[in-house]
């Protein structure tokens, strides 16, 4: 609707454009001159007094032309052609230069019956048709529990995944795990030293020898560590066993938190998987005189934007974690053919994929626009970092688990949470703690750093994931008692709608525009907005008006298929965030 609206607009412009010249508007005609406009702009208003849709460009033309924009919006809007529209109810002009247009009862209705004929594919298009994504996130690193910071990448970046899956491309998830580096070179040593029992390792052991082979500081210590890795790399037997075992262990722990969160990551492909293109990448860097020797190291020096060089080759020899990720774009295009790549990480990382993104077009494998990081921020409590009080790190699994249980007490509490079995219970409870975690983490744009609240992610009556559940039950509970039809009569309603069921209506339609733009800005969060403001509509008319027991049978044929569509199109809403829709709760 947006798109047909700009080009009627383009449309009264270029009429206006071509009157005879005595008609030009200086001259009080008719006439618009020529002007060079970037973009004709069409918004939703925020208040529906103004309309379904908006756009200033008259006040654009203003600037340019340095005409009045009430004048210049009267003559588009005279010479909009929409005499042919039948889903234009009118268009209004107003102060200070708005052109506002009224969408027509029978265009909502309509797509009011689209809704319940597509269901879960309302929405959905092919318009990433023979497009290809690849997307690399949550990428925790080995050897150590998983973060916080993985949680955020882990959420958005399968939201995102979800979101350009829904519009036709083809996903490609990737888990670039952090199971390869220097690092491992220190641990080995550590375990050497000590002589631990590989088959005693956990994770909390490797944590902890991680720590003390910082805090011993013996220059010995830092030699051997790059002498374990440098063996590593050279494929040493020893090195390679331990360093297995590191993984295996890791892995074990991680498959804990994907369960919870009911993850699955197409490919885990992680650092180790490119050692033997390792080579490759830094003769063609050294041939295409891209990379230089300096001070025994083999570094690249960036011609623009001040970015300071990064390093492919340490004088000790050893890789790094760019030149893997060097790696991993050739691989990823030779075999995927992407039209994009994108990473979501953490903001610590700004400048690390800016001199990747400049390296690759450097190199002359892409362009820089093939890439985006998709940047987020961190996560605080209100009293500060994401610790203990006393600074310890919280691990993501006791908040996880603290989720389900604080979800637990909230279901027991619920009317309609009787008569559920145990084991039905449990699920449910869990798809609201694991839930409200993801929403919280979703509904807030991706790089502003969230204050992470039990009582606002858990708020019922707020935008929160169990709200939008709730909401999506209670429409299931009325339907239950009695199944729209889908046969409510559009021309009944062309009249008399009430004013909370038409902003409803108002609302829904939104949805397949919402997709669009939720993928197009990688903003997820768009769509926990509008699920948000649907959720609300729709509960305000719950609470006004009988449904089953309405007035008339239209009536109440009528609000069924309200009903019906707002649950299916709040469950489209969070099947895109990756989030479950519990049938009671
Ligand atoms: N393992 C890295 C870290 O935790 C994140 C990896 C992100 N992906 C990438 N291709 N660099 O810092």
């Amino acid at each position: 609707m947006r798109e047909e609206l700009v080009n009627l607009i383009k449309k009264a412009i270029q009429n206006a454009q071509k009157e005879p010249p005595e008609a030009s508007l200086a001259k009080g005609g008719k006439k618009l001159p020529k002007f060079e406009l970037e973009e004709i702009l069409v918004e939703h208003p925020e208040n529906e007094k103004y309309g379904d849709y908006s756009t200033n460009v008259a006040m654009q033309i203003a600037k340019v032309i340095k005409k009045p924009a009430m004048e210049i919006a009267r003559l588009i809007n005279w010479k909009l052609e929409i005499e042919n529209w039948k889903f234009l109810d009118k268009v209004e002009v107003i102060e200070p230069g708005f052109i506002n247009f009224f969408l027509a009862k029978k265009f909502f209705l309509q797509e009011l019956g689209q809704i319940l004929k597509q269901k879960e594919k309302y929405g959905a298009s092919n318009i990433g048709k023979g497009k290809t994504i690849i997307i690399d996130y949550s990428s925790p690193n080995i050897a150590k529990r998983f973060g916080i910071g993985h949680l955020r990448s882990t959420i958005i970046g399968q939201a995102i995944y979800n979101l350009y899956k829904f519009l036709g491309w083809k996903c490609i998830g990737d888990n670039h795990l952090g199971d390869w580096g220097t690092q491992f070179g220190k641990l080995i040593y550590q375990i050497k030293k000590e002589k631990v029992l590989l088959k005693d390792l956990t994770i909390e052991k490797l944590e902890k020898l991680y720590v003390k082979f910082h805090k011993q500081a013996e220059e010995n210590s830092e030699i051997e560590a790059r002498n374990w890795f440098k063996k590593l790399e050279k494929h040493d037997k020893e090195a390679k066993k331990i360093w297995q075992y590191c993984v295996d262990i890791s892995l074990k722990e991680f498959d804990k938190i994907y369960n919870l969160l009911d993850i699955k990551i197409d490919y885990c492909l992680g650092e180790s998987f490119y050692q033997k293109m390792l080579k490759r990448v830094i003769d063609e860097a050294k041939k295409k005189k891209i990379a230089v020797k300096s001070e025994g190291a083999i570094i690249i020096k960036y011609p623009k934007n001040n970015i300071p060089p990064s390093m492919l080759l340490k004088s000790d020899g050893a890789t790094t974690y760019l030149t893997r990720d060097l790696a991993a774009i050739q691989y990823r295009l030779k075999k995927y053919k992407p039209n994009l790549i994108i990473y979501e990480i953490g903001a610590d990382q700004i400048l690390h994929l800016k001199q990747l993104f400049l390296a690759t077009e450097l190199l002359g494998w892409a362009k820089k626009e093939k890439f985006f990081h998709i940047v987020h921020g961190l996560v605080r409590w209100k009293h500060g970092k994401f610790s203990t009080r006393k600074g310890e790190t919280i691990h993501l699994e006791q908040v996880l688990q603290e989720a389900i249980s604080r979800a637990g007490k909230i279901i027991e509490n619920t009317e309609t949470n009787r008569g559920l079995l145990k084991k039905e219970k449990e699920k449910i409870i869990k798809m609201v703690g694991i839930g409200a975690v993801k929403y919280n983490d979703l509904s807030q744009h991706h790089s502003k750093d969230i204050i992470f609240s039990w009582d606002k992610i858990l708020n019922l009556k707020g935008n929160s994931g169990p709200y939008i559940q709730y909401t999506i039950v209670r429409c299931q509970s009325v339907l239950k008692k009695k199944i729209s039809t889908g046969r409510f009569r559009l021309e009944i309603y062309l009249f008399g709608l009430e004013k909370e069921e038409e902003s409803i209506l108002r609302t829904i339609y939104k949805f397949p525009e919402i997709v669009q733009e939720a993928a197009e800005n990688f903003s997820p969060n768009l769509i926990c907005n509008f699920a948000f403001d649907l959720a609300q509509k729709y509960n305000l008319f719950y609470n006004l008006y009988p449904i089953i027991q309405a007035e008339t049978s239209e009536k109440k044929e009528f609000r069924l298929a309200l009903t019906s569509a707002t649950a299916q199109v709040l469950k489209n809403c969070l099947s895109i965030l990756g989030i479950s829709a519990p049938e009671k709760m």
